[in-house]
């Protein structure tokens, strides 16, 4: 079977190796892929991003399942122009991703649907929004309301700095949001404002087929740029899995508090979930476990490592997740060892990140170190950057300390001009988590 990924970064770079890997499976091709995938034998680059023009691809090239990676083509409704043309597609169509793609629509629909999350309003006035910080005092959260690439979030240690970020967001619109125009014709700028949580942040990821549900493995990402949390947001500077903050304890609650109740509050609203669901988690000390955001797809980098210890064939998995209830007794099977990915990001990430640094010294792939691409192509015999976070060197081993020794050992030869990495990736999941702190 010829199969499709779309997308261009680390995560579709390692869902088309992990793919790869399938007997099944007689090539992959990337839509628009990266400058990793380019080089790579068993997978091809389609330049095509249009979500029209994929579809009507897709038909001429016969291709049998199609996995989507990032939210922009979810949101752009890529799942409902291949199911309407009868083509395989795994993801939510855009009805469903509305949870990513509308803070709003997640925050009242984890509301309406008694889903634990942060207490918030929503709020298109600036008046009415500086007011409301005013009464709720710092820290604070706001949020811009619409796909803002993991820059909408501003959490507001001080009064001054969350006065600032409502007008940043509401008055000036400084994001440049596409804001959801959907329901209720909302074109002109939102915030959610939202109350401050405590405790330690996990990824929580399943597959649903629209019936059942089947979870991946835990993970857990380092969002800001510099070590020891320091620095702006990313969209993540590295990642490992499994997470021992996601105890079994922990892993239930998140199942039955979060997960299930979100596929069943879908299906009750008429938007039956199919796709890759995930849901950040804030994990109190207590071992309470509250929802910060839906995403509807996989994290990037967290993909990198969760596939490297999948055991199953990944395109049977898929292939279940596009039937209703063919998840129902898929078991998933995981390699017991920890991976762990550092992100390689380019000079000027996370703002505008400087293309075009030839990439050297990039190793030869093994089993247990793997390079996934993501802002690069080749260019002649070159791979050089083009984008803000350029690889993940991602490593499987016996422990969390050994991955990132093996990670580090891997990364050391590559040099790009500019280059920018986390040196402390996976502290979280060294140090001995107290005694009975996260079950309850
Ligand atoms: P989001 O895109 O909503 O996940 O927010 C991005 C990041 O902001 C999260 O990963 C958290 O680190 C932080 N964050 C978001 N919401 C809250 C909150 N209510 N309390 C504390 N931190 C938050
Ligand atoms: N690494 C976080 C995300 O993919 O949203």
């Amino acid at each position: 079977m010829n199969v499709l990924v779309i997308g261009g970064g680390g995560r579709e770079h390692a869902m088309a190796w992990k793919l790869a890997q399938s007997d099944k499976v007689q090539m992959v091709y990337v839509a628009p892929g990266n400058g990793g995938t380019a080089r790579d034998s068993r997978l091809k680059n389609i330049p095509i991003t249009d979500v029209v023009a994929l579809r009507e691809w897709a038909q001429i090239n016969k291709i049998g399942l199609t996995v989507v990676g990032p939210e922009g083509p979810l949101a752009n409704g890529v799942v409902d122009e291949f199911r309407l043309h009868g083509l395989r597609i795994f993801g939510p169509t855009q009805a469903a991703a509305q949870l990513e793609s509308s803070k709003a629509f997640s925050k009242d629909f984890m509301h309406r649907h008694g889903i634990p999350t942060a207490a918030y309003e929503t709020f298109t006035d600036p008046v009415a929004a500086h007011a409301y910080v005013q009464r709720m005092g710092a820290p604070i959260v706001v949020k811009a309301d619409g796909l803002a690439a993991g820059k909408g979030v501003v959490v507001a240690m001080t009064l001054e700095e969350a006065h600032a970020a409502v007008d940043f967001m509401l008055v000036d619109n400084g994001l440049a949001v596409v804001h959801n125009a959907g329901e209720g014709g909302h074109a002109a700028p939102r915030v959610v404002i939202e109350e401050f949580l405590e405790g330690e942040e996990a990824s929580f990821m399943v597959l649903c087929d629209g019936k059942d549900v089947v979870a991946l493995a835990t993970s857990q990402d380092h969002k800001r740029l510099l070590d020891n949390d320091q620095g702006p947001n990313t969209g993540g500077m590295g990642a490992y899995s499994p997470a021992p903050v996601v105890t079994p304890q922990v892993h239930a609650r998140a199942m039955r508090e979060i997960i299930l109740p979100t596929l069943k509050g879908m299906e009750q609203d008429g938007i039956p979930y199919t796709g890759f669901l995930y849901a950040g988690l804030m994990i109190s000390p207590a071992g309470q476990v509250k929802t910060l955001e839906f995403n509807c797809r996989m994290g990037d980098p967290e993909t990198q490592p969760i596939l490297m210890r999948l055991k199953s064939d990944f395109l049977d998995v898929l292939w279940a997740g596009t039937e209703a209830g063919g998840l129902a007794n898929m078991e998933l099977d995981w390699d017991r060892r920890t991976a762990l990915g550092v992100v390689m990001a380019a000079h000027g990430y996370p703002g505008t990140p400087r293309k075009g640094d030839a990439i050297l010294g990039l190793p030869a792939p093994i089993d247990t170190a793997m390079v996934f691409h993501a802002g690069t192509e080749q260019q002649g015999g070159t791979t050089v950057t083009s984008g803000g976070r350029v690889l993940c060197i991602t490593a499987l081993a016996e422990n969390a300390r050994a991955a990132r020794q093996l990670a580090y050992d891997a990364m050391a030869g590559i040099r790009f001009q500019g280059m920018q990495y986390r040196g402390d990736i996976g502290h979280r999941a060294m140090k001995p988590l107290p005694d009975n702190k996260a079950s309850k």
